[in-house]
């Protein structure tokens, strides 16, 4: 009978084991409604390792930060792609990407590595520059007056001006004259209709992660297939200033694989995804954690004003340009630690490891479990990131809680007297750590410094409460909160 119900006996040497109440479903129900409050309860009956059965899938979680590197270090025992890969065919409906399968021989993460990072950053944060400052001062996205103030959302107003920023930046303008008008409304169209897609698509995320087939969210479905459709090769030929990730991954698209042109197309929708579906809740916490608090507020105007002056970025109240190249943004680290600080609260992005082999894996206090093979291993941050024991009253926000007595960048967190190496994470860990963090971050800084140059905002309700976050993403990534909030702004008078 446990055989048939598919339940799973601990042996001596496995983590403890819960099975959950229901069949197939296990713990899911429990984990999903509050996964972190599910895991604290789960360490202090079981400890730092103990196994759940969560949609017909064997779990094991690690709550020891100083055993993460034991799993980071046992890479050999572990696949990472095997679950990447599946995740991404599933919610993309692209061909699988693991070499393994034969679709392609492309190494998909040394291109993001290669496009995403190192030299290719400045490019990308100058283009970003110039799309973000277009977007807020010159094209109709935003309203803005300096004799009155405009209220808008602060979800709705993040969502316009970074989606539209960050399509640009990664997948170009159409070819020919900006000065054209009906060029710049259907350009316009375009990018409106890919947000809408996007959201469309992004609402139905979690369930096709959890393996729902999405022909069953008909307009999802639809809006997956629209986006796509603005991504064929021969749409894409004819846009400039393509990002480098883009043309380098259509040029291995048609090198090195055998995908047909809808799947290749849909290998870019990935990337737009993946590009924006954290970049936008992670920009709304931290505008939104910003104008709440005076004191971050004027630190990080304080900050901008004197790199301002050292790097002598000067502004012409008549033609508004900054140009905040990648120096510049390496010497803010007040806004780093103000966003830093709004993703510790909003992040539960899952780590997750599927074990090649039977293996024994050693943690940080010596004691040695088995795993079995195909069995997952997951790292779940929220719990580091709410630790009372690493973050003094964790459910406060705190600015300045990522700098140190310098005021410079902190890399010191303890737990028990003893240093962290894991303490903020993310941007996933190991091999699989996100390849757009950097780029993530400049863009969010580049954005918030904007915002504080060339608008005063306030919030309607000076006193209003923390919208709670979305549990139902909740593994996936930067939460979004469940209501948006509503601020007011004007553009300055004087800069
Ligand atoms: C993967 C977080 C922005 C590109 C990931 C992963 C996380 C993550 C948690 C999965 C890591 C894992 O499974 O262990 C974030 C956050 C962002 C952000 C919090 C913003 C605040 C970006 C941006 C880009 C990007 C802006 C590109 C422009 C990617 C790609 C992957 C990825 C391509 C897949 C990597 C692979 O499977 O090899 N990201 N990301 N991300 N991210 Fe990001």
């Amino acid at each position: 009978l446990w055989l048939a119900v598919g339940i799973r006996h601990r042996h001596s040497s496995e983590p403890p084991v819960e099975n959950g109440l229901i069949p197939y479903l296990g713990c899911a129900l429990q984990f999903g409604a509050n996964p972190l409050q599910f895991l604290r309860s789960r360490q202090k009956k079981y400890g730092h390792i103990f196994t759940c059965k969560i949609a017909g899938q064997y779990i094991h979680f690690l709550c020891d930060p100083f055993s993460y590197h034991s799993v980071i270090r046992q890479g050999r025992h572990l696949d990472w792609r095997k679950f990447h890969f599946a995740t991404s065919v599933k919610a993309f409906g692209h061909d699988s990407f693991d070499p393994r399968h034969g679709h392609t021989t492309e190494n998909l993460h040394q291109t993001f590595l290669k496009t995403l990072q190192g030299e290719a950053l400045p490019s990308l944060i100058k283009t970003m520059m110039g799309h973000l400052q277009d977007v807020m001062l010159k094209s109709d996205t935003l309203r803005r007056s300096k004799d009155h103030w405009e209220v808008d959302g602060i979800f709705a107003f993040c969502y316009k001006v970074m989606f539209e920023s960050g399509y640009l930046t990664l997948f170009g303008k159409e070819l020919g004259e900006d000065t054209c008008q009906a060029r710049q409304a259907a350009q316009k169209a375009l990018v409106l209709n890919a947000l809408e897609n996007f959201k469309e698509f992004d609402k139905i995320f979690p369930a096709l992660v959890a393996g729902l087939p999405i022909h069953v969210f008909k307009s999802a479905y639809s809006a997956r297939e629209n986006l796509a459709k603005t991504m064929h090769a021969e749409k894409l030929s004819k846009r400039e200033n393509v990002s480098d990730l883009i043309s380098m991954r259509m040029i291995l698209n048609d090198s090195l694989s055998t995908f047909n042109d809808v799947s290749k197309a849909r290998t870019h929708v990935a990337l737009l995804w993946a590009s924006q579906a954290n970049t936008l809740p992670a920009t709304f916490w931290s505008l939104f954690y910003m104008i709440r608090s005076p004191d971050a507020i004027k630190a990080a105007r304080e900050e901008a004003q004197k790199v301002f002056e050292t790097f002598g970025v000067k502004i012409d109240p008549h033609n508004p340009t900054l140009n905040l190249t990648r120096d510049v943004l390496d010497n803010m680290p007040v806004l780093d630690s103000i966003i830093k600080e709004a993703m510790r609260l909003s992040s539960a992005s899952l780590n997750i490891r599927v074990a090649k082999e039977d293996f024994l894996l050693h943690l940080d206090n010596q004691e040695a479990y088995r795993i079995r093979k195909d069995d997952v291993i997951a790292l779940y941050p929220p719990m580091l990131h709410y630790d009372p024991e690493i973050f003094e009253d964790p459910y406060e926000y705190k600015f300045d809680r990522f700098l140190d007595e310098n005021n410079q960048e902190k890399t010191t967190f303890t737990r028990n007297g003893r240093k962290l190496r894991y303490f903020y994470m993310p941007f996933g860990s190991g091999v699989t750590k996100c390849p757009g963090r950097f780029f993530a971050v400049y863009e969010i800084k580049q954005f918030l410094t904007l915002v504080l140059t060339y608008f005063d905002m306030e919030l309607l309700d000076p006193a209003i409460q923390v919208p709670p976050l979305d549990q139902s993403r909740a593994g996936l990534g930067i939460l979004q909160p469940t209501y948006d909030v509503d601020f007011r702004y004007k553009l300055k008078l004087a800069y």
